[in-house]
């Protein structure tokens, strides 16, 4: 088979690994991907959101499975054009894809089909958005805080906690009226806060039956202990603690079952992956955001530890024969760490040499997921954000975190950052004072 994988991160660098480790596979290209992608696969210089350009592709390569990365070319109907010219494509056509596109439709889709979520209002005006805020009880003793989000794509960063009044008034002008997530803030939703422990829990659906990833836990925010802004993800680890097997189960008959059937009732039958943001809040799951495709960099641990071939599964979605299929994960645990350019999730500079690739390379049982990095002649200079992912497996959380530092310090640029603490919170509280 040939494939072509779509997009340019670390998520796409761990993808074209994983299909190309199959025995169907002959050839995998990646377009437009990374440095480290081309070590695998022909990277093929089409943006991602040139659905045009990626159908000529296809069909001038005769592609046998085209496998998207990002929300963006699923939103604007990828899937459709491809489905349209009889290629083969995994991921949701764009009615379905609006599950992440539109915070108010995944609203009203939890709503209807009864789905576990914050409690909320949206808002087309910003004098309604803000005069439900000063209906709330004015003293600052008595204020909850709320969650303002923007209704449509915005990079994970279109979303502001606030804790004041005064700060979600703030907010909605932020959103409403300056724009700063751009038109994604013509619509807002406000809504209750979750105290919790969040986690990521992943399924391949075929529309009807759905299987399983491993659950996995991101770390949103930019410095340790889990605070400054959002990021798209600092790091991740596989399996969650948090998700026993009883919320697993709790998680797939409340929550996945119902909008993957609400979904086929309102005929956006939903194919590909289906992500689930939760917020675990004393055992029981709720949802904070749904995602139309893997979740980056949760598929870097994850993937790490599936055993078996992902290319039969993709199939099987496409086709729609996932009844029966199984996924084997590895009992080792996962651990990636993302080294960013200093500055993200704001302003960064790009073009810096990255030195000590192939001595983290030499370490057994890790591996280097590139993001945003390019080549320039032989050198791998940064070209991104999120730079590199360094993913392990290890014995237990300690020995993957341990492995995955070690990779970490090997690798170096000017203007290098990452957080020190991913995975800690997989470890049992009694073993922490181990000081890892
Ligand atoms: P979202 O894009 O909706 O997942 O939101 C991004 C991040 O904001 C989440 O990963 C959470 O850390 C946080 N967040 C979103 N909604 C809520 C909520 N209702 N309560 C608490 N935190 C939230
Ligand atoms: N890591 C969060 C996401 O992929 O949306």
């Amino acid at each position: 088979m040939k494939i072509l994988i779509i997009g340019n991160g670390g998520r796409e660098h761990a993808l074209v690994w994983k299909i190309s480790k199959s025995p169907l596979v002959k050839k995998v290209y990646c377009a437009p991907g990374n440095a480290g992608t081309s070590d695998v696969a022909e990277n093929v210089n089409i943006e991602s959101t040139d659905i045009k350009g990626l159908v000529e592709f296809a069909v001038n390569n005769s592609i046998n499975l085209t496998v998207v990365g990002p929300e963006l070319p699923l939103t604007l109907g990828i899937v459709n054009e491809f489905e349209k010219r009889g290629l083969k494509i995994f991921g949701p056509s764009k009615e379905a894809a609006e599950i992440e596109g539109s915070k108010v439709f995944a609203k009203y889709m939890m709503k209807k089909y009864k789905i576990p979520t914050a409690k909320y209002e949206s808002f087309n005006s910003q004098k309604d958005a803000k005069d439900y805020i000063l209906s709330f009880q004015p003293s600052a003793f008595s204020f909850q805080p709320v969650v303002i989000k923007a209704d449509g794509l915005a990079a994970g960063k279109g979303v502001i906690i606030c804790n004041t009044i005064e700060e979600a008034v703030n907010a909605v002008d932020l959103i409403m009226v300056e724009k700063v997530f751009g038109s994604a803030g013509m619509k807002i939703i406000i809504e209750e806060y979750l105290k919790g422990e969040e986690a990521s829990f992943m399924v391949f659906s075929d529309g009807e039956e759905i299987v399983p990833l491993a659950s996995a836990q991101d770390h949103k925010q930019i410095y340790d202990g889990d605070k400054g802004p959002n990021t798209g993800g600092m790091g991740a680890y596989s399996p969650a603690p948090v998700i026993t097997d009883s919320i697993s189960k709790e998680i797939i008959d409340t929550i996945i079952r119902p909008l993957i059937s609400g979904m086929k009732e309102e005929r956006k039958t939903y194919k590909g992956i289906l992500y689930a943001g939760l917020m675990i809040v004393n055992s029981k799951p709720f949802v904070l955001e749904f995602n139309c495709r893997f979740g980056d960099p949760e598929t870097q641990p994850i993937l790490m530890r599936m055993k078996n071939d992902i290319v039969p599964i993709m199939m099987s979605v496409v086709d729609g024969k996932l009844k029966g299929k199984e996924i084997q994960w590895g009992n080792e645990p996962s651990v990636c760490v993302v080294m960013a350019a200093n500055g993200y999730p704001d302003k960064y500079e790009k073009g810096k040499e990255i030195g000590g690739l192939d001595e983290a390379k030499n370490i057994e049982n890790l591996r280097v997921f590139h993001a945003g990095t390019s080549k320039i002649k032989d050198k791998v200079v940064t070209n991104g954000g999120r730079v590199i992912g360094v993913t392990s497996l290890g014995a237990n959380f300690e020995d993957a975190i341990d492995r995955a530092y070690k990779g970490v310090s090997l690798i170096k640029w000017d203007g290098v950052y990452y957080r020190r603490d991913i995975g800690r919170k997989a470890i049992p509280i009694s073993r922490k004072s181990l000081d890892i």
